[in-house]
C-alpha cells in the first residue's frame, strides 16, 4: 500500500509524528507532501528535526496568501504530484488551508482521501477552519474519528458509513513526549525573557483569525492578558506578531513576557511548568487536559468539548465583559481536583489509522 499524507501547517506536523512513525514498522509506502504553507523554522523545520519524522518527500513551497491563492496554488501543485504517485490513499489532516486542497485534489483524480481528525465541529462558520473541515469530510472516502462525538456529528450529516473511531493521535506524541520530557531527555524549553521556571506563570497563545484580525478585538485580549497577576508567557505565532504590528497593539506590557513559538518538547515542558494555560489553540487546549493544567479559552465555542468537564477547560470568549477579578480569577484559577478523563483514546490512535487503512 502506498499512501500520501499531506501536511502544511504546524499542528499537521505534530499528527503526522505518531503516523509516520506507525508506517515506518510496516512494509507500506509512506510519502509525506508537505505544501509550504507553514515555512519559518519554528512552525515547521523544528518539528521535523524535534519528532523524529522523515523528511518530506516533495515540498510545493506554497507559502502565506489569501485563503484562494493558498487553497489553489496547492490544489494546482499537487496534481502532479498525485498523478505522478498514484497513491492508494491520500491522507488529510485536520482543518487547515492544506488538507483541504490535499482534499479536493486528490477526489478530483478518484484517488481514495482519508481525513484523519474527522468530525470536529465549532458550528461557528465565520472561521476558515469550519467550512475546510466539513468540506473535507463530504468529499473524504474515509473519515477516521478522534471522539465519540466526532463520530455523532458525522452520523447527523449522512457520514456514518465512512467514519470509523480511532482515537486522537494528539494523545500518541503528547504522551510520549510528556514522558521524555519528565525523564529529562529535552534541554530546558526557552521561555519568554522575564519568566522564572520556578515561579508560578501562565502559558499563552493567541493566532486564530478570530481573535488577531480585528483591531478592537485583539486590543481587548491583549488588554486582558496585560492584566492578569501573574506573569503570562505569551508564545507569539508569526501572525500574532505581525497583526499586532499591523494594528499598532504592544504585546509586551503589564504581565505579559512575549517569546518565540517553542518546538514541541518544548511546549510539552512550557505547560508542564505553567500553573495554567490560556489560549485559542485546539492542540493546547487538549495539551493542557492531557497535562492536567486548567485552560481558559478565549473563544465562544470549542471543538474539544470534552476537554469542559470538570472545569478542566473554561470558554471566555470575552474576558473584558468579565468584572476585573473575575476575569482573573478564572484565569488563574486552580486545576479541580482529581485526574481529567481519557476521551481522546489510549495513545495508539497512529497504529489503528494504519490498520483502517489496510483493512479497506
Ligand atoms: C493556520 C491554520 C489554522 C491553524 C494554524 C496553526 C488555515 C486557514 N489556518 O493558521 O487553522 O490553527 O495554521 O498555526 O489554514 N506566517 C509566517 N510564517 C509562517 C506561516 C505564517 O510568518 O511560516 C504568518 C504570515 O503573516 C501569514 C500568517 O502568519 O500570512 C497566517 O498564516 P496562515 O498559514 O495563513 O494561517 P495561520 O494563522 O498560521
Amino acid at each position: 500500500m502506498k499512501v500520501i499524507s499531506v501536511v502544511g501547517a504546524r499542528p499537521q506536523l505534530i499528527k503526522l509524528a505518531p503516523i509516520a512513525a506507525a508506517f515506518a514498522s510496516t512494509d507500506h509506502e509512506h510519502q509525506i507532501v508537505h505544501t509550504g504553507q507553514h515555512y519559518d523554522a519554528d512552525l515547521s523545520d523544528v518539528f521535523f528535526s524535534g519528532l523524529g519524522i522523515p523528511t518530506p518527500d516533495v515540498h510545493l513551497g506554497i507559502g502565506s496568501g489569501s485563503h484562494g491563492v493558498q487553497t489553489g496554488k496547492a490544489l494546482a501543485a499537487l496534481d502532479p504530484v498525485f498523478m505522478a504517485e498514484k497513491p492508494d490513499w491520500v491522507l488529510v489532516y485536520g482543518d487547515t488551508n492544506s488538507t483541504l486542497a490535499g482534499a479536493l485534489a486528490a477526489v478530483k483524480l478518484h484517488l481514495p482521501v482519508a481525513h484523519l481528525e474527522a468530525g470536529l465541529r465549532s458550528f461557528n462558520r465565520a472561521m476558515p477552519e469550519e467550512h475546510n473541515r466539513i468540506l473535507t469530510d463530504h468529499a473524504a472516502d474515509l473519515l477516521l474519528a478522534p471522539t465519540n462525538e466526532a463520530m455523532r456529528h458525522l452520523a447527523a450529516e449522512g457520514l456514518a458509513a465512512r467514519s470509523t473511531l480511532v482515537g486522537d493521535v494528539m494523545v500518541d506524541v503528547c504522551l510520549r513526549i510528556r514522558d521524555s520530557v519528565l525523564s529529562g531527555d529535552h534541554p530546558a524549553p526557552v521561555l519568554p525573557a522575564g519568566i522564572q521556571p520556578d515561579e508560578p506563570y501562565l502559558l499563552a497563545t493567541l493566532h486564530r483569525a478570530e481573535n488577531t484580525d480585528s483591531p478592537e478585538r485583539l486590543a481587548m485580549l491583549v488588554d486582558a492578558l496585560a492584566d492578569l497577576p501573574v506573569p503570562v508567557a505569551l508564545l507569539a505565532h508569526p501572525r500574532l506578531a505581525a497583526k499586532a504590528e499591523e494594528h499598532g497593539v504592544r504585546l509586551s506590557r503589564g504581565a505579559i513576557h512575549v517569546g518565540r513559538p517553542l518546538p514541541y518538547a518544548g511546549m510539552v515542558a512550557a505547560v508542564l511548568g505553567s500553573t495554567g494555560v490560556v489560549t485559542d489553540s485546539g492542540g493546547l487546549q487538549k495539551e493542557a487536559y492531557l497535562l492536567s493544567r486548567p485552560c481558559t479559552t478565549l473563544r465562544p465555542e470549542t471543538e474539544w468539548i470534552e476537554t469542559l468537564a470538570d472545569g478542566w477547560n473554561q470558554l471566555v470568549p470575552d474576558p473584558s465583559a468579565y468584572p476585573r477579578s473575575e476575569w482573573a480569577s478564572t484565569a488563574t484559577r486552580p486545576a479541580p481536583t482529581g485526574a481529567p478523563g481519557t476521551p481522546y483514546g489510549d495513545g495508539h490512535a497512529a497504529r489503528r489509522v494504519v490498520e483502517k487503512l489496510t483493512e479497506k
